[in-house]
């Protein structure tokens, strides 16, 4: 393939392996974030120190929402691809910050979809989110179910970016994949998520806080099977014209077990302090990929406990942790 790959986000969790992964099969790799301070620059920066000197790697540091950034990015390369996983995340920070999350996550998405438009750049892939599904209680998660309650502004604003997406694509010709992530976790995974904090707070000898009785279910989806899931998708996006799929692991873990999980891979006794659930939170999620396994090949392999074995690994080789 000739022309640049664009992933906004490319110094957070997603985006910074979807770079590296991108590089090692080739690509030209346009990346692009302003290091949003909703978690350290430091962490974000160490992050992209992996592949931040590969000769196919370009970096600018900026903000999508703005045009005129936007603009001068897209004018300097020949880009083929759009990869947006640029966004505000953590549903339960957009409860304190809604506008952030909608201008961000809605207007940005806009902004990057205007400047595909007047580029001619008609592949792209959209990242939304298993928070659109809401408070849906029916598992599997479908493609096809209703998206039109979602229950927090993140979520809200995933929907408003899909749905600039589906204008973009019907109006202008755009070929567009959609993929909603069910809770990614792995090495540099995000320092706001279970999985890290847990990690964290049973190493250094802290207690937890157990949302809920346990009962709570999440599929947990390893950051190796998402990468392969998104450069999948922008892959194949040229054989479709709008398409949305869940990339998940289908495989949920409930609450309960993960901190058993958490207790066996590090052989420590788990101290936790039990708080009502929150609101935002979906109380269980589990996606239906048999889309995503029949147009993408996606095929998730990772267990649970191999995927959180691997991210204690990488934590164990930080010089530095980030305190959460
Ligand atoms: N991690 C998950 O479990 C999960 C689940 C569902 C969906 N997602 C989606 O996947 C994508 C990546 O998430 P992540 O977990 O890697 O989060 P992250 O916060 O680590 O990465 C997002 C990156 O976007 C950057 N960013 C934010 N606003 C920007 C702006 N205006 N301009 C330029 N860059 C900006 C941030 O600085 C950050 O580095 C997001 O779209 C998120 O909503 C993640």
């Amino acid at each position: 393939m000739t022309g640049y790959i664009l992933v906004t986000g490319a110094a957070g969790f997603i985006g910074s392996h979807t770079c590296e992964t991108l590089l090692k099969r080739n690509y030209h790799v346009i990346g692009l974030d302003n290091f949003d301070p909703y978690y350290p620059r430091w962490v974000k920066e160490r992050n992209l120190s992996t592949f931040k000197n590969h000769p196919n790697f370009i970096f600018y540091e900026g903000d999508f929402t703005d045009s005129d950034f936007a603009r001068r990015v897209f004018d300097r390369h020949p880009i083929t691809h759009l990869v947006h996983l640029g966004a505000k995340a953590g549903v339960r920070n957009s409860l304190e910050n809604p506008l952030a999350y909608i201008h961000t996550n809605a207007h940005g998405t806009a902004t990057l979809l205007e400047e595909c438009r007047l580029k001619g750049i008609n592949k792209v892939v959209i990242v939304s989110s298993s928070s659109v599904y809401g408070g849906t209680t029916e598992v599997p998660f479908k493609e096809t179910d209703s998206i039109i309650h979602p229950m927090s502004p993140y979520a809200a604003s995933k929907v408003m970016s899909e749905a600039l997406a589906f204008t973009y694509h019907s109006l202008y010709d755009i070929q567009t994949s959609v993929l909603r992530f069910f809770t990614v976790y792995g090495p540099r995974g995000r320092p706001d998520m279970a999985p890290y904090i847990f990690l964290h707070r049973t190493l250094q000898g802290e207690s937890i806080i157990q949302y809920g009785d346990g009962s709570s279910g999440r599929d947990y989806t390893y950051i190796d099977d998402i990468v392969n899931g998104i450069i999948s998708a922008m892959e194949k996006t040229a054989q479709w014209n709008y398409e949305v799929f869940n990339l998940g692991n289908s495989s949920p873990v409930l609450l309960s077990e993960f901190i058993s999980t958490i207790e066996e891979v590090t052989g420590k006794t788990v101290s936790r302090v039990i708080k009502p659930n929150q609101p935002g939170d979906s109380p269980f999620t589990l996606a239906g990929i048999r889309k995503a396994q029949r147009m993408l090949d996606y095929s998730p392999e990772t267990s649970f406990k191999e995927g959180l074995t691997k991210t204690l690994e990488w934590y164990n080789s930080l010089d530095k942790v980030l305190m959460v």
